[in-house]
């Protein structure tokens, strides 16, 4: 297993150019199934999630190939089923199971089961298919869904922590096959939900709304062979930014879309971080001072919990009282023992992290448990004085387009090492 070595206390400087989104190219991956014409999907991130789309893709029977940002799939000839050891890996395969349904009219998917930030049920995947006439039933641990007609209905997709992307994504897809309208309420916002419509838009779905809390989905007998290029990463963009914050440096950000950022530059303007937006680019720098923030990760356009933990590094750094309020995800402070151990003075109290934060970081070993985790536990190795070990990087890798190499080139002293 690999890790990261840094050596912190050193200011990043230069230019860093963002990837593709891996939370958009996955659903539009799993929306190539829907048609048997060729699809070709640019922008995509060289990422273990991604690799891992694409061989489920061919697991289920598509044709693909995947090289050079550049994913060429055929799903000629399909089966309903994928099966647990593929699915357990990384839950996002769940979005391949409105394509299935769609298309085949059956998809046999295994339940995806709980990860280390939350519970993470698909309940209102369920209901959303079931709202379109589909059968459910939960045998073995996997989920079968059936249906002679998919029709389309009004579902509501609001659930505990409000809107669900991947539900929002995995009904818009079926929905774009079905007889008839379907209105999803409640439905999520995100930017890779309206990058996801645009694909299927690309493909001739008739969508309407995307973007907004109602989108509408007209069915259509069938979908043909589209191109599309991925949108930038915004949670990237939004950890390239706080580590040029937090490590006192200056930073331009290229490919990124700054209105998909919004609630995560106006809570660093609040932080005492200077952003300017130049020809298209945002320059990222600390400002006189860090000054303390409270955040609250809300469902897009609110903060969003996958900058929560890179987020918390920073404010360990801001003299001063912060409070981190997880709205989305119930257990997603792993990351906070492990900053603890590099000098952070942060105490849980409930769904909030009260960070007491100002006292410098010193390096240590530490240990990555998700892939927002290991950003913030590298973010933090970069601020602290001394020597920092990322253990299991397996976590980041799934996410960050070779994150230590776009960091070297900043001046990071960061190497990938073999664990000992
Ligand atoms: C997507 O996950 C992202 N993953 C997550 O990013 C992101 O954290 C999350 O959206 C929220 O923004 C991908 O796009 C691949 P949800 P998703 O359904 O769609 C509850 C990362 O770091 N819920 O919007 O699985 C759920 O438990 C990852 O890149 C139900 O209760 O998240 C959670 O509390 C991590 N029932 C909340 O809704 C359901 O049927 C939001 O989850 C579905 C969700």
């Amino acid at each position: 297993m690999e890790s990261f070595l840094i050596k912190g206390g050193r200011p990043l400087r230069g230019e860093v150019t963002i990837s593709g989104s891996k939370n958009a190219a996955l659903p539009i991956m799993a929306a190539t199934l829907l048609t048997d014409e060729p699809c070709v999907i640019r922008g995509v991130p060289n990422l273990s999630d991604t690799r891992f789309m694409a061989q489920i893709l061919k697991s289920l029977g598509a044709e693909t190939e995947f090289k050079k940002g550049t994913l060429e799939t055929r799903a000629k000839k399909i089966q309903g089923y994928a099966d647990y050891d593929l699915v357990r890996k990384m839950r996002g395969s769940i979005c391949v199971a409105g394509p299935l349904l769609a298309r085949l009219r059956k998809a046999r998917i295994s339940l995806p089961g709980g990860c280390v930030i939350g519970a993470r049920p698909i309940n209102l995947h369920l209901k959303g298919f079931e709202s379109l006439g589909a059968h459910i039933e939960i045998v073995g641990g996997y989920v079968h869904a059936s249906a002679k007609r998919l029709i389309g209905a009004t579902t509501f997709l609001g659930g505990r922590a409000g809107s669900t992307v991947l539900g929002t994504a995995n009904v818009m897809m079926a929905g774009a096959l079905a007889d008839g309208v379907t209105v999803i309420e409640s439905a999520a916002c995100e930017p890779e939900v309206v990058d996801l419509a645009n694909f299927l838009t690309a493909m001739g779905a008739k969508i309407a709304g995307a973007g907004g809390p109602t989108i509408t989905v007209t069915g259509v007998k069938k979908l043909h062979g589209a191109e599309h290029w991925i949108i930038p990463d915004r949670i990237e963009a939004a950890t390239f930014a706080i580590a040029a914050a937090a490590t006192d440096g200056e930073v331009t950000i290229k490919n990124c879309r700054s209105e998909h950022l919004r609630a995560v530059l106006d809570k660093l303007n609040e932080a005492g971080v200077s952003i300017q937006s130049r020809e298209g680019n945002l320059v990222v720098r600390r400002g006189k001072k860090l000054s303390t923030a409270d955040v609250t990760t809300l469902p897009y356009s609110g903060f969003p919990t996958d900058v929560q933990a890179q987020m918390m590094s920073l404010l360990t750094l801001a003299p001063g009282i912060s409070i981190i309020t997880e709205r989305i995800f119930e257990s997603r402070f792993m990351h906070v023992s492990e900053l603890t151990r590099l000098g952070a003075d942060i105490e849980i109290e409930g769904p909030s992290a009260i960070v007491k934060g100002g006292r410098p970081l010193s390096g240590a070993p530490v240990m990555a448990s998700d892939l927002r985790a290991s950003a913030a536990l590298v973010i933090a190795g970069l601020a602290a004085k001394g020597e920092t070990q990322v253990n299991r990087i397996y976590h980041l890798d799934r996410g960050y387009e070779r994150m230590d190499l776009k960091l070297r080139k900043l001046g990071a002293r960061i190497q990938r090492v073999e664990e000992k």
